[in-house]
């Protein structure tokens, strides 16, 4: 069998989708090899800053690293923006859904809302509301997200920082997106992972 027999998803058969099953878990092994390379699209999504989107997100991810922070922090920050390319309006979300499988809830919930948190430092200069992040007081992470444009994010746009190289973080995105989907153990609900972790973050210095 090289193909199904249907045209129509109604008419498939048992042996239909057992056919397409394997072919599905094998092609779906290969996103974090498609996630990775789509960040080059992120290097012509749009102009202006003194750095392409794909500069912003490798400075990203290499000040989450120099933290001390975890894989999922650390791949987090790097994809944050994926969904400037095709959801330019939404791309928090967007990027939130290709990594929610595979993160910790924490890191999800705070590259979902990121574009609000962003807004502290810059909608007061056109016209909207600075402070449009505060109706996520409540949430547990309020203070990831926070930090996380605090931090990595807001500052990341300085073509004179020292970036690590994007394939530096190459086998850390595969070693995220070769988790099994939706693993409680990795979805880890309600636990909070800091964000720097001087200690880790000192190790990292020393081996560098
Ligand atoms: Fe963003
Ligand atoms: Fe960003």
């Amino acid at each position: 069998m090289e193909q199904v027999k249907f045209t129509e998803m109604q008419q498939g058969d048992v042996e239909d989708y057992a056919f397409l099953e394997p072919l599905e878990i094998e092609y779906a092994s290969g996103t974090g090899q498609r996630v990775f390379d789509s960040l080059d699209a992120l290097d012509t999504s749009f102009s202006g800053f003194q750095i392409s989107r794909l500069g912003h997100s490798v400075q990203s991810a290499t000040r989450a690293w120099r933290d001390g922070a975890d894989i999922d922090w650390v791949v987090s920050a790097l994809l944050h923006d994926i969904g400037d390319v095709y959801a330019p309006y939404n791309h928090d979300e967007y990027a939130a859904v290709v990594l929610a499988p595979f993160v910790r809830e924490q890191c999800t919930w705070t590259v979902k809302v990121h574009a609000d948190f962003q807004k502290y430092y810059y909608a007061d200069k056109v016209g909207g509301n600075k402070d449009v992040r505060d109706k996520y007081r409540d949430h547990a992470c309020f203070d990831d997200c926070a930090d996380f444009c605090a931090l990595w994010d807001q500052n990341s746009f300085d073509p004179a920082y020292d970036d690590l190289p994007l394939e530096f973080f190459r086998p850390m995105v595969l070693e995220v997106f070769a988790r099994k989907a939706f693993d409680p153990d990795v979805l880890r609900s309600g636990v909070r992972e800091p964000l720097v972790n001087d200690t880790v973050a000192a190790q990292r210095k020393k081996a560098a």
